[in-house]
């Protein structure tokens, strides 16, 4: 049978969705479900910082997908403004360690955020420099402060425990008071803490456990009321992605980007209806979506061009600008760029794959003023490459 052809137009009218970005926000509108219990030991935790009181480094693990960033970013935008209620001087920094891998881009990207003024070179400081100019800021804004390294046993493993051992010590000498949250999806994270570190740290740790079949349940049923139109989703697909999600592990990201395959494959069968028998075949077709298989493929060094590249959250990039961008991501990641012609020759071979859009002829100097290099990338894709590519490297 030929297939029905599905145009723009059929797309964009067709009745399923509401807001699909609601699928992939990490703070849903109507708030998280079933972390009661981690969001209470982390209140317990993090209360003294509202007496004016450093905590001393506080774990946090969890399976991915388990909701460790989205409850974490609940707790400190709540954190914040109950300091502001009661005039608790506080400022708040969040680093992904996935993204800065080192002692020094981790700190270069608190210090930006907690002197949003000052620019920072992004590039090119030496480990000292950054330490000193850290203890310099403490003690000049002398305040609380709650710093949460997530996914930090991507810097452990990088360039060793050097960061945590400084900052389970740092309230000894700098006049402000440093409180600290580490996030890990590897829950072996302390094989990579020396014994020095470890008697520094803090005892407590919070467990995110993979979330059951009914938990995962009442979070997609959550979604489904606002992400799509009334009666499109079914209770039974709910469920059932629910169960296949539950069995592989309880993500909480596969379970909704499953839901989205599901929705995508009906857009595409031009049916209102997301009906049961397509949960299979969405699941399937995850599997072999091409711009991920294709990426997966990719040697490191082109990984992490392609990751400059969907870092930035604009369609058209100037090509002048990519080889800054790339050179960048690898500062973060410590690892030693490689020559501006290696990058034009991936900048080709991105092309030939239909990762980008340009004529090859120009990528093969970057020099031609105001040519920009086009992705086209939607939101959700975007978002889920950064997080694939960060972790193949
Ligand atoms: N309890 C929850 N209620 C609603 N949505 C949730 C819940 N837990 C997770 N999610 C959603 O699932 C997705 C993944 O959650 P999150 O990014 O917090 O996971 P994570 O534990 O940080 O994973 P990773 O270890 O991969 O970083 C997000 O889109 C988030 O909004
Ligand atoms: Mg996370």
């Amino acid at each position: 049978m030929e297939k029905k052809a599905v145009t723009f137009a059929s797309v964009l009218q067709n009745p399923i969705y509401k807001n699909r970005d609601v699928l992939y926000a990490l703070l849903p509108p109507t708030g998280l479900l079933h972390r009661t219990e981690q969001k209470n030991e982390l209140i317990m935790e993090l209360a003294p910082i509202l007496m004016n009181s450093a905590v001393s480094c506080v774990f946090v693990y969890g399976n991915p997908g388990t909701g460790k960033t989205a409850v974490i970013t609940e707790l400190m935008e709540e954190l914040a403004e109950e300091a502001k209620k009661r005039n608790v001087k506080l400022l708040k920094a969040y680093v992904n360690c996935s993204e800065n891998r080192t002692e020094t881009t981790i700190l270069v990207d608190v210090l930006s955020q907690l002197n949003p003024g000052k620019t920072y070179p992004r590039i090119g400081w030496t480990r000292s420099k950054a330490v000193a100019e850290f203890a310099k800021t403490l003690n000049d804004i002398k305040t609380n402060i709650i710093m949460v390294l997530d996914e930090v046993d991507y810097a452990l493993k990088e360039s060793g425990d050097d960061i945590i051992y400084r900052l389970s010590r740092i309230n000894d000498s700098v006049q402000s008071k440093v409180s600290t949250l580490l996030i890990s999806n590897d829950v072996r994270v302390a094989d990579y803490i020396k014994p020095r570190t470890q008697s520094t740290l803090g005892r407590v740790k919070v467990i995110f456990s993979p979330y059951t079949s009914e938990e995962l349940t009442d979070i997609l049923k959550d979604r489904v009321k606002n992400a799509f139109n009334k009666d499109v989703v079914s209770e039974q697909v709910v469920q059932k992605i629910a169960e296949i999600e539950a069995s592989r592990g309880g993500d909480a990201r596969k379970a909704l980007e499953l839901l989205d395959s599901c929705a995508k494959i009906s857009i595409s069968k031009n049916t209102n209806k997301v009906t049961l028998d397509l949960v299979d075949e969405a699941d399937k077709l995850l599997e072999k979506d091409t711009i991920f298989t294709l990426v997966a493929t990719l040697t490191k060094h082109q990984k992490l061009l392609y990751l400059a590249m969907v870092q930035s959250n604009s369609n058209e990039l100037d090509g002048g600008k990519v080889y800054k961008m790339y050179s960048e991501v690898c500062e973060k990641q410590n690892v030693q760029p490689l020559s501006i012609r290696s990058i034009r020759t991936f900048l080709v071979n991105f092309s030939e794959l239909g990762l980008i859009k340009s004529e090859v002829t120009w990528l093969r100097n970057l020099r031609k003023k105001s040519r920009t290099i086009e992705l086209n990338i939607d939101a959700a894709t975007r978002k889920k490459l950064r997080k694939v590519i960060r972790d193949s490297i």
